[in-house]
This record gives structure tokens, sequence and C-alpha cells, in this order.
């Protein structure tokens, strides 16, 4: 019997060590958005997975730098990034995260079962060892001198000055970032992929979707290949991971690309733990992966090499990659700030998440790099999306206001009456479909958005405005022709702009959502609501502002700004007491460089807390100073002086101290801080 078809359509792991920017929607997140929703609108059966990724190195070394665990680290981005993309309307079926325990099991199992069909090839190599830190040194722990260019701060991986790409034996005078000891070598053993054996079956696989993949994702794909692969070492001696599940492989966890895309497995098997297998092993699933250029490697070559020596799963259909999106004419950058953050523009700009989907659908990088401005993004939705769009739809709707009080005139179901109506709504939803099945997002937008047009057009040239009273029949038929095409556009826009569908449809008074077969009825007697302006113009004075802070971005200094903590519930808060008090005495405390010893009234009582600010404060310098104090600590002996709360201090990334107090300086000790 044939099995029904499934769509599993997974977007990148984004790695849980910085918030998500424009870049990554655009790349991947907002084109699989889009994707999914115009397969459900279709009735079909989509499951769309995604997750943190929360391994690799980098996430490690951000905390060694912020002095926090690996897993503080991933705690703090995947609520940033998860709450984000809600907001901002990617409909995830499942966002789980890889530090979840059924992804420690399914991807220790998916090797486990590579191992015991020998897949592996078991590889001794000499790595760099820091003694000091009794550990090996993954290739961004060590730096040195560039043997290219002389850079005395290159990585084991690469030197970011001249951009060569090296191995961690390449350096001159390699340095431990851990200890800043030398490094020795070491013998260690880790288990490969045989990707050279692997070659011809590859080969096959990508030359089987010569016509149907992007031609940047085959070209690279065909460059790789004809380079001839080499065996990978799918572990790694490092303690951040999923450990290797075998005997001999204390210290080791498995190459972050190696579990990564397991993720989208343990995410569907936590989604579905019954039904997981129908969508992952079945020849009747589509498995199609959204990623960016930078990922393609990992998705066509290597993580299909996996599944096939595996043996079980079906392989991925396609892998529409994208390529990059820069900025105002740079690059985005993490490390420079020049990005601009999902999180704060969905804070910076309410319920304007359409709008950010339009521009960034308009420019996707689909073909080539492309660009976000400012201006751009201000020019979009003003003279698209206002004029166009949100301008059509509110002309009808204020004409049928004005002449019917906004109910549909006429006797049952009204049809369509223009031939040339009915043909445009036709061709529109005949290339909206050809364009999205061909991860054309850009031009499926630029189709819809025609119907808008069109629908200007048509209204502009029959000025029923005009006929109403002359030809009262003619001038109700192009408006309601003219809901119609609304309707219409409520139903092709779902997959690009949901909220603003959603809107349409509650203008017209009709249901929330349609699917793409479903007849959509315009009857007489329904009573549309009340026009509400779907877009509003976004002022010079909004982007002028937004410019202004990309080009001054904040110092090197905040950027260091260490990373929120896990959240606490509103209980653990209001544990604490926090009281305005005022400092009566401060001296020094002996034998201890940063200590004062204070007293403190704090409506409540005089007492004593100890306090290290004396770096930054003269005692004689602070009495009668206003403070914010903790009073319900747990006393404390500090240089055998019992300490009882403690003083609340503002501290830079540069380490200075500032003290915290009420903005007025007339409130009495003992006030509450809450
Ligand atoms: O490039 C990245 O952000 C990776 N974290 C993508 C991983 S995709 C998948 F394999 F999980
Ligand atoms: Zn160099």
């Amino acid at each position: 019997m044939k099995t029904p078809e499934r769509y599993l359509i997974t977007a990148a792991l984004p790695y849980a060590n910085g918030p998500l920017h424009i870049g990554h929607i655009a790349g991947c997140y907002l084109p699989a958005d889009t994707y999914v929703r115009y397969l459900r609108l279709h009735g079909k059966d989509v499951k769309f997975i995604c997750g943190s990724d929360e391994h690799g190195v980098p996430i490690t070394i951000k905390a060694k730098k912020e002095n926090i665990t690996p897993q503080q680290v991933v705690n703090t981005y995947h609520e940033i990034m998860k709450n984000a993309f809600t907001d901002f309307g990617i409909s995830f079926d499942i966002y789980s995260r890889t530090s979840n325990k059924i992804h420690h099991q399914t991807a220790a199992d998916f090797f486990k079962t590579l191992y015991d069909k020998r897949v592996f090839s078991e590889e001794f190599t000499e790595q760099y060892f820091d003694e000091k830190a009794n550990q090996f040194l993954a290739d961004r722990y060590i730096t040195g001198t560039c043997p290219k260019c002389g850079n005395p701060s290159a990585y084991g991986d690469q030197c970011e000055k001249c951009g060569v790409s090296l191995n961690p034996t390449d350096l001159i005078n390699p340095t431990s970032v851990l200890s800043g000891e030398k490094p020795i070598l070491k013998k260690t053993k880790n288990w490969f992929l045989p990707l050279n054996q692997l070659q011809a079956q590859i080969e096959k696989y990508i030359d089987s979707h010569k016509a149907d993949w992007k031609s940047n994702v085959y070209g690279q794909c065909k460059s790789w290949l004809n380079q001839g692969l080499q065996p990978r070492a799918m572990t790694r001696d490092l303690d951040w991971g999923v450990k290797v599940p075998l005997q001999d492989a204390e210290g080791k966890v498995l190459y972050v690309w190696f579990d990564a895309p397991i993720g989208y497995i343990s995410a569907t098997k936590e989604l579905l733990p019954d039904t997981w297998e129908q969508y992952w092993k079945n020849e009747n699933t589509h498995l199609i992966h959204f990623i960016g250029k930078d990922n393609i490697v990992f998705h066509c070559i290597i993580f299909p090499a996996m599944l096939m020596a595996h043996g079980q799963y079906v392989l991925p259909e396609n892998v529409p990659a994208n390529e990059f999106l820069n900025l105002e004419g740079d690059k985005i950058s993490t490390s420079r700030n020049w990005a601009v953050w999902l999180h704060e523009y969905l804070n910076e700009f309410p319920n304007k998440q359409d709008e950010l989907r339009y521009v960034l659908t308009s420019i996707a990088p689909e073909t080539s790099d492309s660009e976000f401005t400012w201006k751009d993004y201000q020019n979009r939705v003003n003279n698209e999306m206002v004029a166009v769009l949100g301008n059509f739809i509110n002309r009808i709707a204020v004409l049928m206001q004005k002449y019917f009080d906004g109910t549909i005139p006429g006797n049952g179901e009204i049809p369509i009456h223009n031939n040339s109506v009915e043909t445009v709504i036709k061709n529109t939803y005949d290339a909206l479909a050809k364009n999205i099945e061909n991860y054309k997002f850009r031009q499926g937008l630029f189709e819809v958005m025609e119907l808008a047009r069109f629908g200007n057009k048509f209204l502009t040239d029959a000025e029923p405005w005009k006929t109403i009273h002359t030809d009262t029949e003619k001038a109700t038929q192009v408006l309601t022709d003219c809901l119609h095409i609304i309707a219409h556009l409520g139903v092709c826009l779902q997959p690009f702009l949901p909220f603003t569908s959603k809107k349409i449809f509650q203008q017209l008074n009709l249901k929330e959502e349609y699917f793409w077969k479903d007849p959509i009825s315009i009857y007489a007697g329904n009573r549309m609501n009340k026009p509400d302006l779907l877009f509003q113009k976004i002022e010079d004075e909004a982007i002028q502002f937004q410019i202004n802070k990309l080009q001054h971005p904040i110092s090197e200094a905040s950027a260091n700004i260490q990373a929120q903590k896990e959240s606490i519930s509103y209980d653990d808060f209001t544990k604490m007491d926090i009281r305005v008090g005022e400092i009566l005495t401060a001296e020094k405390v002996e034998k201890a460089d940063k200590l004062l010893k204070l007293t403190i009234d704090t409506g409540i009582d005089k007492r004593t807390v100890v306090s290290g600010i004396a770096e930054y404060y003269s005692p004689e310098k602070i009495i009668g100073k206003k403070v914010s104090i903790l009073v319900n600590l747990a006393p404390r002996k500090i240089k055998g002086i019992e300490s009882c709360g403690m003083i609340l201090m503002a501290e830079n990334s540069e380490g200075k101290l500032a003290f915290v107090q009420p903005e007025k300086n007339d409130f009495e000790n003992g006030s509450i801080i809450r």
C-alpha cells in the first residue's frame, strides 16, 4: 500500500552563542517558513523542525570569556532565539535544543549504529595538548604566528588577518589560550567517517539532483567532489558535547557537525514520539533542508553520507541554500556588531513583523548575495506595502462603508463579474505556485503584489465613485470584484505575510484561514468590519535612528557585557528584600585592600556591612550617600567582621563600580525597592 506523502522541512539549527540577525532570517528561516506555510495552505502533511545547536567550541570559548558555564550560555541564547522566532511568526512545529537528553541519546545511538556496522576508521593523530590544563586543544584554543603573513595572533584553524586556512601545527610559536603555555603534541584516537570510500555513492546522489537543486548548491557540491572527499573525524577531544558512546572514549565527544543534523531527527522524535519513523524512514517523505550557503557541504555531503552509512533513513530531497545578506554596504558581523538583531527589531518596531518579512523576502539572497539598507526598507514599506497593498484594500473598505455602510449589497453569492479580474486572479495562483515550488520566493511575492497593483488600476480606471449614482449596478460590480481580489490577496499572502493575511480576512469578516483550493464566497448581506489601515508609513526619524545606531556601534567594552543569567521565577525575585539605606560611617578593613566596613541606616536598623568597594571609594567621601541594600542576605563573616546585608553596585565591563541609588533623593531609608 502506498503510504501518504509527507514533508519534513528543517531549518538550520542556529548556534546558541548569540542572537539572530536579519542575515539568518533572510537566508534560512523566512524562506523555510514561507515554504511550510505554502504546504500547509495546500493541506499537506508537513512538520517544520528546528532547535538550537548548543555544542561546538565557540560556545565553550564564550563561556570561558564570560566566566560562566557553556550550559548558561546556551540557556540564555536558546530563550532569546526561541522567543524571537515565535514573535516573528516563524511557525515551527517544534523548536528543540541539542542539549536535551533525547538528542544526546539519539545522536549517541546513531554513532553506535555506524560503529557497530564498522563504518568508521579509527585513526591516531597528534594533537596539541595543554599539560597545565590537562586537555587537548581544539583549533580555536591555540594561537600563534601565521606562517603566511606573520600575524602573531592567528588561530589554529585560520588566520583572521590574511584569511588563510591553517592546521594548528602550521602555527609558529603555538600557545594555549587556556594557560598561555606552549602545548605539546600528543597522540589521540578518533573515529573517522571514510568519505573517500563513499565518494561514488555520494556522487551518484548529487548527480541525480543536477536538474532540481539550485545551481549554487549543486555547483558547490561538485567542486567538493572534484577535489576528492577525505576521511573526516567524527569525534573530538573535548568535554562539551555528546559523549562518544564507547568504552575507550573518555574525554571525547561527537563532532558538532555529526550531532547537529541528527538534531533534526531527535526534534522530530520529541514532537512525534510514536510516529517519527514514518517521516524519517519512509520513501514517501520529502526531506528538505533550508540553510545558508556556509552549511552546504554538511547538508549535501556529510549528513547524506551519514544517512547512507546508517541505511534506514531517507536522504535530503532538496537543500535550497541561500547566499548571504549584507547590511548597508558591508558584511554582517556579530563581533563588530554590524547587524540588525531580530529581537531588537521586534522591540523597536512593534507589530511590524510583516514589514520585515516583506522586505527580507523582496531582497532575499536567492541567487547571489544581496543587501539590506534601512532606506530601502523604508521605501519598500512606504511605496509598496502602504501605497499599493494597504491603499487598495483601504480604498475599497472606505467606499464600501460610504455607499453600503459596509454591508455587501445584492442577493446570495456574488460572483466575479469582470473576466479580466477572474483571469488575473487565476494567473496569480499559477505564478505563485510555480515560483514557490521552485524556491523563488522573491518572484512569488512579486506576483502577489502584481495582483494588488492590478486591483488599484482596475479601481482607478472604473471610477465607481463617479458612476455609483448613474450606473449603480456597474459601480457595485466593480466594488464586489475588488472584494474578490482582496480575499484572494488574503490567501496568496498567507505564506508570506501571515499577520496581514489574518487582518485582511478579519476586515472582510471572513474565516481567518483558507486552503488554497477553498472557494472563497462573497455573500450579500455580509457586513465588513470598519476599515483599519493595514500598514503605517515608516517615518524618516525611525530610519535615521537605526542608521545612527549602526554607525555608532556600542563600544567594544559594552560588547563584552555579560550574557543574561538563567531565568528565575517571580517568587524567586520577591524573596529578595532590597531597601534604600544610607551610609553613616565608613572605614578601611585592616589587611584587606578592597574592603570597607560600613554602618548603614536601613530604616529598619543600623547595621554593619562589609563591602568590596575600597578601590573605588575613599571612606570619607561616601558618608551620607544613599545606597540600595539587600537586607535579608544571611549574615556572613568577612575578615572576622559579621556583615549583615549587601550593598548593590553597578559594575561596568571594565570592572568599575557605582552605587545604585533612587533617582529622587528624598526617599527615606527603609523604602522598598522592587
Ligand atoms: O551554521 C550554523 O549555525 C549551524 N549551527 C547549523 C547547524 S544545521 C544542522 F546541522 F543542525
Ligand atoms: Zn595570516
